[in-house]
């Protein structure tokens, strides 16, 4: 599949003309540049975040991209937390431009803090698409990380933003936390 998804996403016909719950589990959690109406920490099961995906455009080049979050299928039990955003359709197109390199809009059962559960729509770059990397060890994926930039900053930034936002939101995440570690090990020594 391309790397690009924006057209994809563009063409799946959505159910409804009224606002609608996103999940965001990445860089959707901690920049969030977009209009909502409502906002409440929620989670997912059956998924965990992995820096698995490709950045080409937000935190790297296609020369040399980064690493950003995406979700696989989850190991073991749990749950994957994130934040809700309640936005209305036509925040969409902005956010299918935002999210166009590689990741696809899927729906899920979405658990709302102190609301129950919702539908939801979520984007996941998963393996078939042109830009994913997949799985490395993580010392090389820390100093991709550290040596990576793209439009939106330098890499190192997402994963720390997102091990911050992630701690406010009292969610345990061995991968990130263990990537933001080694991340900024390599920042104190070069
Ligand atoms: C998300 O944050 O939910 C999607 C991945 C990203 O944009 O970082």
């Amino acid at each position: 599949m391309t790397a690009d998804t924006f057209h994809l996403n563009q063409q799946l016909p959505l159910a409804t003309d009224k606002p609608l719950w996103l999940f965001g589990y990445g860089s959707l959690i901690f920049r969030a540049d977009f209009p909502f109406l409502d906002r409440k920490p929620a989670r997912i099961a059956g998924w965990q975040r992995r820096f698995w995906q490709g950045s080409h455009d937000h935190r790297g080049t296609p020369d040399a991209p980064g690493r950003v979050a995406t979700l696989v299928p989850a190991q073991q039990a749990g749950w994957c937390v994130g934040m809700a955003y309640l936005i209305s359709p036509e925040v969409l197109h902005p956010l299918d431009e935002r999210e166009r390199n590689g990741y696809l809009r899927v729906m899920t059962d979405l658990h709302l803090q102190g609301q129950g559960t919702v539908d939801g729509l979520m984007y996941i770059a998963n393996a078939d698409n042109g830009a994913f990397l997949g799985p490395a060890p993580l010392p090389d994926m820390a100093r991709q990380i550290h040596h990576s930039a793209g439009q939106s900053g330098p890499n190192a930034d997402y994963v720390l933003g997102l091990a911050d936002a992630l701690v406010d939101l009292q969610a345990e995440d061995d991968h990130v936390f263990a990537l933001a570690d080694a991340v900024r090990a390599l920042r104190r020594t070069g």
